[in-house]
């Protein structure tokens, strides 16, 4: 169609990655790219800390579990970031902002900022030859990477991005099919969507090039979702003063 949207048709994650890292340059153009994402109301709510030091990196691998959290081009932690804003303020003022900053509508606006920010920076980085791979597992132990982070209040790690030059070309992973994730109007929820997907994932399992299994879409949603995850997500954001109202 163009090479925007053939870019996009190629995403795939990539977890392992050649022992080059990133030039200062490549960072920097990057990371201006996520800066240009759109942000709720100019807030830019959001902060992203590059790990540079071993140590760290090695400490974020050990509350993730995946290696790819080490061995990449560049490690990124993104955060949702009230903090810059209530900083910005006088005191008298400050205290007229907490009814926003700790709320939920704030909370979700730091994290959609955050998120938008980091997809730019995914899709910079894939068009210039480069692999990311997103790290929810750095929320695996959220309160640790707080404090290896040195975290303030009304600032939270949502997620990591591994970035690099791909050692690996996995397979495009499917995805559902058009009609179920658009609707025009309303809600509508069909289960032969996800028959149907259950059908292309097993498919997709089975033929793959590398570790093939017998799994299927809604399987592997009724295994990972039986098990209480991460359940101490939610004390954590609200003792950094965030999603408290
Ligand atoms: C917010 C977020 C967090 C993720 N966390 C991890 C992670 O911790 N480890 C990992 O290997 N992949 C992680 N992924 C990658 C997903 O597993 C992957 O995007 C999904 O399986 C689809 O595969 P694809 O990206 O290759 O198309 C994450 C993706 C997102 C969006």
């Amino acid at each position: 169609m163009n090479e925007t949207i053939d870019l996009l048709m190629q995403h795939r994650s990539i977890r392992q990655f050649k022992d080059v890292q990133l030039t200062q340059e490549q960072i920097k153009t990057i990371i201006k790219s996520g800066q240009a994402a759109s942000t709720s109301s100019y807030y830019q709510a959001y902060t992203i800390i590059g790990v540079t030091e071993p140590q760290l990196k090695q400490q974020l691998r050990e509350v993730s579990g995946q290696e790819y959290v080490e061995n990449n081009g560049h490690l990124f932690v993104f955060c949702a970031d009230l903090n810059r804003m209530y900083q910005s303020q006088d005191k008298t003022t400050q205290v007229k902002m907490k009814d926003n900053i700790e709320n939920t509508e704030f909370f979700m606006m730091a994290t959609i900022d955050a998120t938008l920010a980091a997809q730019n920076i995914a899709i910079a980085s894939e068009s210039l030859g480069l692999g990311i791979c997103y790290l929810g597992s750095l929320r695996n132990n959220i309160n640790r990477v707080n404090e290896l982070l040195d975290l303030p209040q009304y600032v939270i790690p949502l997620f990591g991005m591994a970035v690099g030059v791909p050692d690996e070309q996995p397979d495009v992973k499917p995805r559902f099919n058009f009609d179920a994730i658009y609707h025009e109007n309303s809600y509508q929820f069909e289960n032969q969507h996800v028959v149907a997907f259950d059908d292309t994932t097993e498919r997709y399992y089975e033929e793959r090039s590398f570790n093939t299994k017998a799994d299927s879409w809604s399987e592997q949603i009724g295994r990972k979702l039986s098990n209480p995850m991460r359940m101490d997500v939610t004390d954590f954001v609200k003792k950094k003063g965030l999603n408290k109202r």
